[in-house]
């Protein structure tokens, strides 16, 4: 055995109470607007079976190919099947719906969820091995419409919004793939046009030309964007239909007075979109500067087993909103109503009576169970912010009073502890 320590595992990182705050204060404006949207909490398992993520994100998508995190224990036991952690969490919302028939129960299942997500990355700024995300997931029989599209970017904006992201801070781009059918279309186009540079294009983009030629449009490599910037966007690989649906939702957008980007070249690394897509970006996160992404799925809940089920939604990433709001965050506010001083051990033994009794009473308290020097402990009572610091030593044993010194104002006063109830003192302490 070594002492020697361990660190944090790489691309993790602990939130730590200091910071705590600021997540809280992120989950809960995120729950109001939930609520404002008539939006209901899930919350998936942490791990799924390993064939839910080939199925959904796709075999050549770098979430699954690149990054999928497999619990290596499991593939001992050839009985069971592999398992991995949810790298995100659209696919495990659809298993879910899918499981609990909840297509054949209600019109549109309006999710969120607010939770951890795992994928093997090059840890950098930004970018985790474990991150989290807001998302949501809107699914329903017949559900497609770009008014709906429009009104879950509209969330996401709002979402952002409330976090601290002005409207300046941030910029949306859109984009539509079409159906299936489409999106084959588009790839035969990206196909002939990109071959005869195909061997000017990144090793990466390479393989991607075979395997994923979309991810092409969205490589970082100056020389494959060069090549690709030559290429021609006209979406004349959408059926009539598809045109329609996204000229409708640049409509309603437009309507909802949401300035957006359209940008062709968005793709989105997972393979189960369809017709919308989005990204949200900020400008001060340097190179991984999506704080969100999202889109339409109308395959989806069909090709995991379910019924032909259209489906829409987005996933925000808590730490880069983080990021991009850094400038703006004000310190925690909280602080401990008393915090108790027994200067010996006979002190101590009445000093968790009261304690106990400031609890219930509903006063958050604490004290140090160990009886060190008035000094130590009144820079303890300093550390935890406490409103008022409650001394009792020998002294105030005999008279049977504390000496309760407000620390915003200043004074010091004597309170009867005597009886059990410690009334007096709970008055006292409560009426500020
Ligand atoms: P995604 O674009 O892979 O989409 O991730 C959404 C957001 O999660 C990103 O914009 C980013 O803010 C954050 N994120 C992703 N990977 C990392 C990472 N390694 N480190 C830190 N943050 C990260 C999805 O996950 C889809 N499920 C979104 C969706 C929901 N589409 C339809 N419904």
């Amino acid at each position: 055995m070594t002492n020697q320590k361990i660190a944090v595992a790489r691309g993790t990182s602990d939130i730590l109470p200091d910071a705590i705050h600021l997540w809280q204060t992120i989950e809960h404006q995120a729950r109001q607007i939930f609520k404002k949207y008539n939006y209901k909490e899930i919350r998936t398992p942490a791990f799924e079976e390993s064939a839910l993520f080939k199925r959904s994100l796709g075999q050549t998508s770098d979430v699954v190919n690149k990054q999928l995190l497999e619990l290596s224990s499991q593939k001992e036991d050839s009985q069971s099947p592999s398992l991995a952690l949810r790298p995100e969490g659209t696919a495990s919302i659809v298993r879910s719906y899918i499981e609990n028939s909840v297509d054949r129960k209600e019109g549109l299942t309006k999710l969120f969820y607010i939770g951890p997500m795992f994928r093997g990355e090059r840890p950098q700024k930004g970018r985790l091995r474990q991150f989290h995300q807001i998302g949501v997931e809107v699914i329903g029989p017949q559900s497609s419409h770009p008014y709906l599209d429009a009104d879950v970017i509209s969330l996401s904006l709002d979402l952002l919004k409330s976090f601290g992201l002005q409207r300046s801070d941030i910029k949306l781009k859109i984009n539509t793939l079409g159906t299936p059918q489409d999106k084959e279309q588009f790839s035969v186009y990206l196909r002939q046009s990109l071959q005869k540079d195909k061997s000017q294009l990144c090793e990466d983009c390479q393989n991607r030309f075979d395997r994923n030629i979309f991810r092409i449009l969205d490589c970082k490599n100056k020389q494959c964007q060069s090549i690709v910037n030559k290429l021609t966007f006209d979406y004349s690989h959408l059926s009539a239909e598809s045109l329609k649906y996204y000229q409708q939702l640049k409509k309603a957008l437009s309507d909802l007075k949401v300035d957006f980007e359209e940008s062709p070249k968005l793709v989105r690394g997972l393979d189960y979109y369809t017709h919308t897509v989005f990204e949200i970006s900020a400008a001060n996160l340097g190179s991984q500067d999506a704080v969100g992404a999202g889109g339409r799925y109308n395959n989806l809940v069909e090709q995991l087993g379910g019924n032909q089920v259209d489906a829409v939604g987005f996933a925000l990433g808590i730490e880069r909103i983080l990021i991009a709001t850094e400038k703006n965050q004000q310190p925690a506010e909280e602080h401990l109503q008393s915090f108790i001083i027994a200067l010996d051990e006979k002190s101590l033994d009445q000093s968790i009576h009261i304690l106990q009794a400031l609890r219930q009473a509903g006063i958050p308290s604490d004290l140090n169970y160990k009886i060190t020097s008035m000094k130590s402990q009144m820079r303890l009572a300093d550390k935890n912010k406490a409103r008022f610091v409650i001394i009792i030593g020998e002294n105030e044993l005999s008279k049977e009073v504390v000496a309760v010194k407000d620390m915003k104002e200043g004074q010091q006063k004597e309170i009867s502890i005597k009886g059990n109830q410690f009334k007096e003192l709970i008055q006292y302490l409560t009426q500020i």
